[in-house]
């Protein structure tokens, strides 16, 4: 029996997350929350003291980066993420956080360090995979590959609502610079730069609501299963 991949890849705010859980819910599949690796990488590196001396100290994190000590556990609030086995779910949320990713994430060897983890997430029946290099370096092969992506200015005012919703206080010019220089970051670095698969359907949800995108994603994705299955 296969096991079937859908990708979906794009930068961050484009709704990719909610997406993602919306889509394996809706197939039954598991989820991959690729960033969340990242995440937890450049946490457990910034525990360590290390995140400021990647290269200096490589080998030594990418041990850390094969054995991450993590789990995703599901619950009625949604996916709970332990990392030495401490509720770390809103900490790997933050912005600090997600800057310790982003200096993980350019650094080739922890990316490799981290594939393997990322592929033994395919498993039946399928599997949803969220991220910037799913469809193009992770999961090369799978049978239904999305990009889904939205102006910075609309990911701003999505991203200042979410942290709000968590308290954090955030101002909207900050937060779309950071985007901005992520998105450039992510974009323009030699390994896995963020960028569609060339066999991906593109998806702008600037405009649209996540019903609208949601059901989009579904047609593809259904008549992309019927064909494997054929
Ligand atoms: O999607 P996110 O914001 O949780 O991702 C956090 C960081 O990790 C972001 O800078 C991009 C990086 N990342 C990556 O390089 N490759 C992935 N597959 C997922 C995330």
């Amino acid at each position: 029996m296969s096991i079937y991949v859908i990708t979906i890849d794009g930068p961050s705010g484009s709704g990719k997350g909610t997406l993602a859980t919306k889509i394996a819910q809706h197939y039954h599949y598991h989820l991959l929350d690729s960033g969340a690796l990242y995440r937890l990488l450049g946490l457990s590196l910034e525990k360590r003291k290390l995140i400021e001396h990647l290269h200096e100290n490589l080998q030594e994190c990418i041990d850390i980066a094969r054995n991450l000590n993590i789990e995703f556990l599901v619950t009625e609030q949604g996916i709970q993420v332990l990392l030495d086995g401490e509720d770390v779910s809103q900490t790997i949320r933050t912005e600090v956080v997600g800057a310790f990713a982003s200096k993980v994430a350019v650094i080739p060897e922890l990316r490799t360090a981290l594939l393997q983890r990322q592929r033994d997430f395919a498993q039946l029946p399928g599997l949803i995979a969220d991220g910037r290099d799913m469809g193009t370096v992770v999961f090369p092969e799978a049978q239904a590959k999305i990009y889904l992506t939205a102006s910075a200015e609309s990911r701003a005012q999505r991203r200042v609502k979410q942290l709000q919703s968590m308290g954090e206080d955030a101002k909207i010019a900050d937060i779309l610079s950071n985007i901005q220089a992520r998105d450039k970051r992510d974009m323009e670095r030699e390994v896995a730069p963020l960028k569609p698969a060339v066999d991906a359907l593109l998806i702008d949800s600037s405009e649209l609501t996540i019903d609208e995108v949601f059901t989009q994603m579904v047609n593809y994705i259904d008549a992309r299963l019927e064909k494997a299955f054929s």
